[in-house]
């Protein structure tokens, strides 16, 4: 049985990683680790260590005590916070992979990098963007996200290290709250359409881009890591996408349910920036061939589960 250790615990994905982790391979097994402490609504349902992922010594304690084999490493700075604190997102984006490779190598640990579709920039070709492509970011994140593929690479074919990784579009969930990303209007307009019917969005109206609900996020993190090895040609930053819409058709498939629901813009030019910075949509057809990569959400029932389960939380009726 493996021993797992998953560090930035506590944000959007591991608010979600880590209680399909304990279902899987038993609570015992997965060690939740952060920077921050948890709340009493946080998944309490097995062990949880302090890490900050920049502290060798600290990541090298855990990783000892637990005799832990596989790290899923999800503690960074995202892009909208990384581009006002540029300093803070490479010391923790940077020394936190960095750190985690180190340690994997040393005690012989598997290790799971989420990358992001920040890894590319405006040079990159916009469209159903390939695997194997030109990646020249124009943010910090993206600065941050290409540097940590290209480290996996080289801790895997020069210490044999088992890095594997996806490149996540945004990430759509009703558990945590995203944590400062350029997508996070996608979470927002959902709380805002069922409390107020109506939403002001940063990012403009067309701006196209693609997304994916956590169920499908969680299942690409472990599908990844669950294959067999040999059958991969590529190993970290596969491509994987689940859908693509703007904030316009995204108010659309809301007003299916919510007819009375208005959308108006006042758009942040920097989110807007690093928008326009990526593609407008990706090609995942190597994750399809090299592991089976299916999601399971389109736009349509994502929108209906999302307000599904918000309406229960929000205490809305009706
Ligand atoms: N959420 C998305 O839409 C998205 C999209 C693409 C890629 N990703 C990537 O997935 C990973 C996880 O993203 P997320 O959305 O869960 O992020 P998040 O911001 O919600 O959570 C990050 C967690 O890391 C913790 N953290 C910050 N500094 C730390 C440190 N020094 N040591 C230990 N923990 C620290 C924070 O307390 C937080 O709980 C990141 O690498 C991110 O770049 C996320």
């Amino acid at each position: 049985m493996q021993r797992i250790l998953v560090t930035g615990a506590l944000g959007q994905i591991g608010a979600e990683l880590v209680p399909a982790l304990r279902e899987r391979y038993g609570p015992d097994n997965v060690v939740a680790s952060d920077i921050r402490t948890p709340s009493h609504t946080a998944d309490s349902n097995g062990p949880f260590v302090h890490v900050d992922c920049t502290s060798q010594e600290q990541l090298h304690r855990a990783v000892t005590r637990f005799d832990v084999d596989v790290v899923y490493h999800l503690a960074a700075v995202l892009s909208a916070v990384a581009e006002q604190k540029p300093d803070v997102a490479w010391d923790v984006n940077m020394g936190g992979v960095y750190r985690v490779l180190q340690v994997a190598r040393e005690h012989r640990c598997a290790v799971f990098v989420p990358s992001s579709i920040g890894a590319f920039g405006p040079t990159t070709p916009p469209d159903r963007t390939p695997q194997d492509t030109i990646q020249r970011p124009s943010s910090m994140y993206g600065v941050t996200k290409v540097a940590g593929e290209l480290l996996c690479d080289y801790y895997h074919h020069r210490f044999g290290v088992d890095t594997r990784g996806v490149r996540y579009p945004g990430l759509v969930s009703y558990v945590a709250p995203p944590g400062g990303g350029t997508t996070d209007y996608v979470v927002e307009i959902f709380y805002e359409a069922l409390r107020h019917q109506r939403y002001t969005c940063f990012l403009a109206g067309d701006t196209r881009l693609d997304m994916m609900y956590m169920p499908d996020a969680i299942e690409a993190a472990i599908g990844v890591m669950e294959v067999d090895a040999t059958q991969l040609e590529h190993r970290n930053a596969f491509n994987v996408t689940a859908m693509n819409f703007t904030p316009d058709e995204l108010a659309a498939e809301i007003r299916t349910h919510i007819p009375d629901f208005t959308i108006s813009y006042e758009v942040d030019p920097v989110r807007q920036g690093i928008a326009d910075s990526w593609p407008r949509s990706i090609d995942d057809t190597a994750a399809r061939k090299e592991w089976g990569w299916t999601p399971r959400f389109d736009l349509a029932a994502m929108t209906r589960d999302m307000l599904e389960h918000l309406r229960p939380k929000l205490q809305i009726t009706g």
